[in-house]
């Protein structure tokens, strides 16, 4: 088969580990897909920074939307990031040419999935977006695939790794807030604004991803209760400790009498749960459906390698597949099929 044709916009912690992971791998890649995975088209902000990584005969595009409207590729990986602008209008792009289209970008998806899905199932291309949630967990997967047939009651975890990361080391080493902040951004686990993270809306973002895949209803971020950790001190902490919990910023959504109840919020957590145990920058999704029962999945949540492995597995499936076979819709189910949102309240 022919070699699947790639571009790539942003270079930032993921895209540079994406793009050694594809050049490491390639071989191997290959042989796994049926097909060669080719780089030929990568977009970022400055041309000339040095990310460790070698670009050598990769055509470089200054702007995303440019690469993803005319760039001769099969696969536009959006890695920029931001609810707006050039993500936005980059993937809007790439799925009017009927390109398939792999992201991470949850703020981008909680604002309008629907309508991206809607718009891949229309052009035929695929969209993924396991990155989006959870970094390397395959919580995407498992909600879309797998379950197919559950009826989900709750879904609730540790979705932010900058915020467990915090929280955790605040615990063990008495380290001030900023301090622990400092270092997640230092290891390319917070957000360009880590404000997004500390504040509880990227935690939102994927959790309104998820209600949408797990109760099949319109994705309504600004909906959700939102509560950060930005006044979680070292004594909250300690306080909780001495009652017998540990405090995590948990997203949770249920089923209720009068509908879907979504919110963030410091929680606390017994300390013999599993959820309590889950430490730094490590992710936790628990899923609760009738037929299977409760389902935990826990795994690295941020950081260059963890999505770059995810985003990995959704090239992979887009390689693997084949042109004019029915293919999985990107939520699970027609975007059609969508119930209205119900409102908890
Ligand atoms: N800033 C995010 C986090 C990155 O800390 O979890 C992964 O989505």
């Amino acid at each position: 088969a022919d070699a699947l044709r790639i571009g790539i916009a942003g270079l930032g912690t993921v895209g540079a580990s994406l793009v050694a992971l594809l050049q490491q791998r390639k071989n191997e890649l290959a042989v796994t897909c049926g097909r060669a995975i080719e780089i030929v088209a990568v977009s970022a902000r400055n041309r000339n920074r040095d990310r460790g990584i070698d670009l050598t005969g990769i055509d470089w595009y200054d702007s995303p939307v440019e690469m993803a409207s005319r760039a001769n590729i099969d696969l536009f990986v959006e890695l920029m990031g931001g609810a707006n602008g050039a993500a936005d209008e980059s993937v809007r792009a790439a799925l009017s040419r009927g390109l398939h289209v792999v992201t991470a970008n949850k703020a981008l998806l909680a604002r309008c999935g629907v309508e991206l899905a809607a718009l891949a199932e229309e052009k035929g291309a695929l969209l993924n977006f396991e990155a989006a949630v959870a970094g390397g967990i395959p919580v995407i997967k498992a909600l879309r695939e797998s379950l197919t047939g559950n009826h989900v009651s709750r879904i609730y975890g540790i979705m932010n790794g900058t915020c467990n990361y915090i929280l955790t080391r605040m615990e063990k080493e008495g380290l001030s807030f900023a301090d622990c902040l400092k270092e997640a951004q230092r290891l390319g686990y917070a957000e360009a604004d880590p404000a997004f993270d500390i504040e509880g809306n990227d935690t939102a973002h994927k959790l309104a991803i998820l209600t949408t895949l797990a109760f099949g209803s319109q994705i309504a971020a600004d909906d959700i209760y939102l509560e950060g950790i930005t006044n979680i001190s070292i004594e909250d902490i300690r306080a909780a400790a001495d009652l017998g919990y540990r405090i995590k910023l948990l997203g949770v959504a249920q089923l209720t009498d009068s509908g879907i109840e979504q919110r963030v919020h410091p929680t606390m957590v017994p300390l013999d749960s599993v959820i309590a145990q889950v430490d730094g920058v490590t992710n936790a999704v628990a899923i609760e459906s009738d037929i299977l029962g409760e389902l935990l999945m826990v795994g690295p949540g941020a950081g260059g390698n963890a999505t770059a492995s995810a985003v990995l597995g959704d090239i992979a499936d887009v390689a693997k597949s084949r042109p004019g076979a029915q293919q999985v819709p990107a939520l699970g189910r027609p975007a059609a099929a969508l119930e209205p949102y119900r409102r908890a309240r």
